[in-house]
């Protein structure tokens, strides 16, 4: 069977103003085989698992091995999409050289690039010693949200021009220390346009309006999994999580009347009444429950 070809980070960068970069999240096997095989460009392992998956209020409680873990499951399912691990709360901030470290570890489980939140003079830093240690960094800005407790909540971002004029400078930043492409979370579409205009990579919009230069949304908001929170950025593709419900209740209906498995095609028999003989010592009719 041929080998199938990884999207890469080259070809990433390639797709500015020439195609639009489609990204979405993963966190485990059968989805990260479910986007790539639907032909997503990036398979985003986010951190967002703390909420989607795990069940927390926000992405703070979620720990490097967390992300490792899932990494390998996402590595395991996805064989052409671009795979970046997305460095967890305090992975990045205690020291430049455990942020390389960590990053390295993310490599190592099998994704091509990381993402990191934020984008001050510090955390520009931490990039360039990341990228020189030939692990590739997406950026991230706007509404970051490991800064939850700082900003006061899942808010938009750069609302006034003193607040857009420092995303721009960020977004600048990041692109000069080599990011090969940028998220906006939660900005105004009119500054999504303005940093997307000046920045030589991709930006990569979540809530953040049409002109950016690809989207990204969590695996479980596009299929309808998560009802926690909905943003109104959040477009959903599918009612999955009532259609699962609904399975799952219609087989529980199912084990209550008797009415699976049924003795037919989802049940093994003995062959022939010569071992049923064997084993009752006495030819025997072994009745099948009746359904009700
Ligand atoms: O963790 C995540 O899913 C993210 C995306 C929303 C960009 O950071």
């Amino acid at each position: 069977m041929a080998e199938t070809k990884r999207v890469t980070v080259p070809a990433i960068r390639a797709m500015k103003r020439a195609q639009r970069v489609g990204m979405i999240t993963a966190y485990d096997f059968p989805g990260a085989k479910i986007a790539d095989a639907a032909g997503a460009d990036i398979i985003l392992v986010g951190d967002s698992l703390g909420m989607v998956v795990l069940g927390y209020p926000d992405t703070l409680s979620v720990t490097v091995e967390d992300m490792i873990h899932h990494t390998r499951a996402v590595a395991r399912g996805a064989q052409r999409a671009l795979i970046v691990g997305d460095m967890p709360y305090l992975s990045y901030h205690v020291s430049v050289e455990e942020s390389v470290r960590n990053a390295g570890q993310f490599i190592r489980a099998g994704a091509q690039a990381v993402k990191i939140e934020g984008g001050k003079p510090q955390r520009i830093r931490t990039i360039e010693a990341i990228l020189d240690a030939e692990i590739p960094v997406m950026g991230h800005i706007g509404l970051t949200p490991q800064s939850v407790n700082v900003v006061g909540g899942f808010k938009l971002q750069g609302k006034n021009s003193d607040d857009a004029r420092r995303l721009i400078a960020e977004a600048a930043a990041l692109d000069a220390a080599g990011c090969f492409s940028i998220v906006l979370e939660c900005v105004p579409a009119e500054l999504a346009a303005m940093i997307t205009e000046r920045v030589s990579v991709p930006t990569i919009g979540i809530g953040a309006g049409p002109a950016c230069d690809g989207q990204v949304l969590v695996f479980h908001d596009l299929l309808g999994m998560y009802d926690q929170l909905s943003p109104k950025f959040v477009r959903r593709y599918a009612n999955i999580g009532e259609q699962m419900r609904e399975a799952i209740s219609h087989y529980l209906d199912d084990v209550r009347t008797g009415r699976f498995p049924n003795a037919t095609n989802e049940s093994f028999h003995m062959s022939g009444n010569e071992e049923l003989k064997k084993l009752y010592g006495q030819a025997v009719v072994v009745a099948m429950p009746k359904v009700n």
